[in-house]
């Protein structure tokens, strides 16, 4: 039987889940994959977590130097995160020829380039599925599932941290740090949560997700990005009324005008089957010419969901002689030519604060005529003093027309304040 020895660098929450998985799961593979894996090697700095997690005194490396020359080593995972030492561990690993796989989704997001061309060189592999979207096998559905379709769009909720959040606020009306720490605790968010609620995270996957449907470079940059630290106790309570829940959505789309790729908060109709994906579960909606509609569903955060895509990629590597890299010129920036979509179309939700007084709403329709903006629904609520609540939720319009309407209606002082915009999916 093949014999493929592993090293792992980083043993935190996703590393000590791909060491458990490995280790427990040993003569399963050697059954059902007909492989021997083995870990070979760790590098963790907190050596006491190497020992509590049960790995040998004498697999446990000193350094990089250590991992890499090791002749019994053939696969290195990296889980360390972030683009300082993991990005210099990553090209040490290829360029001494072992493969490498990663979850680590801001390295790959913002280096594959520099990564795959270190792999070529060295014959070597690299993988990826744990950066995008937890245990949900969406890196290969797209490689080798759906390979036979143009892919029109994609909507997914990819972040198990915001997700988890914003459920807690609308099933339990937890406040917005009471479920972050929660998420914290549960190993969901990030070492620097800022990187799930302000939506970095999401960006990083929909740049490498939309990269692969769409066969082109789509760098994070091109990415429009909101995050959920302004979604209010408000918004949460007016989703539910008008019949909606509160999503973080990645949304990339490839349309006659260009590509579009966007991460914000979004209002999503109940009836949408993304709705219902609560806590930490993640899901991506794909559109291809052929195949229609696919949704995946599961995992998008955590030791084990994110350790099973760590180990579906080793068992590949370890099962795969052939190495497969982009199927689109794979530079730092978009190739020239390829347009990006900014004014793209969408219906919003409004959320403001208005003087109770005769011809407000009159000044505001007329605004939204002017800018071709077509009410869906309306909702006024008490009034808190001489200030009322409205909300509106519009047709589809485009992002210009409403951030230029927003400008218009904060010239009016009977306008106290435009307190919310959300866009809204149906
Ligand atoms: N912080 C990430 C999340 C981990 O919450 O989804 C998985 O990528």
């Amino acid at each position: 039987m093949k014999k493929v020895g592993v090293a792992i660098l980083g043993l935190g929450v996703v590393g000590g889940g791909t060491y458990k998985i490995l280790t427990e799961h040993r003569e399963f593979y050697q059954k059902t994959q007909n492989v021997d894996i083995t870990v070979e090697a760790v590098l963790e700095l907190n050596r006491e977590r190497a020992l509590a997690l049960g790995c040998p005194e004498e697999i446990i490396a000193s350094n990089i130097y250590e991992v890499v020359s090791n002749p019994a080593v053939d696969i290195i995972v990296e889980v360390i995160g972030g683009v300082g030492v993991a990005r210099e561990f990553v090209l040490d690993a290829l360029n001494a020829g072992k493969s490498v796989v990663t979850s680590n989704k801001e390295l790959f997001c913002k280096y594959s380039h520099e990564l795959e061309r270190a792999a070529k060189r060295n014959n070597a592999g690299i993988f990826f599925e744990a950066s995008c979207v937890g245990g949900v096998p969406i890196i290969r559905t797209l490689l080798d599932g759906l390979q036979a379709n143009h892919i029109t769009s994609m909507m997914g909720i990819v972040n198990g941290t915001t997700n988890y959040i914003l459920t807690k606020m609308t099933s339990e009306g937890t406040s917005y740090e009471e479920a972050l720490k929660e998420a914290q605790r549960l190993g969901y968010a990030e070492a620097n949560p800022a990187a799930d609620v302000e939506g970095f995270d999401s960006t990083y996957k929909l740049s490498i997700l939309s990269s692969l449907a769409f066969h082109t470079k789509v760098p994070y940059t091109k990415v429009y990005r909101e995050g959920i630290t302004k979604i209010t106790a408000a918004d949460i309570a007016a989703a539910s009324e008008l019949g909606y829940v509160i999503k973080l959505l990645a949304i990339g789309k490839q349309t006659a005008q260009g590509i579009e790729v966007r991460v914000h908060p979004a209002y999503v109709k109940k009836s949408h089957p993304l709705a219902s994906v609560n806590d930490s579960f993640n899901a991506v909606y794909i559109t291809g010419d052929a195949v229609d509609d696919v949704m995946l569903y599961g995992r998008g955060a955590g030791a084990l969901p994110t350790g099973s895509a760590i180990v579906s990629d080793v068992i590949y590597a370890a099962t795969h002689k052939e190495v497969k890299y982009s199927t689109f010129k794979n530079t730092a920036e978009a190739e020239k030519g390829v347009k990006f979509v900014s004014n793209f179309e969408s219906a919003y939700y409004l959320r403001m604060s208005v003087i109770d007084k005769a011809g407000v709403l009159a000044k505001i329709t007329s605004v939204f005529a002017k800018y071709n903006i077509s009410i869906e629904e309306m909702i006024q609520k008490n009034a808190d003093g001489d200030v009322t609540p409205l909300i509106f939720i519009t047709h589809s319009t485009h992002e210009l027309s409403i951030r230029k309407a927003i400008e218009k209606l904060k010239e009016y002082e009977e306008i106290a304040n435009v307190d919310a915009v959300i866009r809204v999916v149906s």
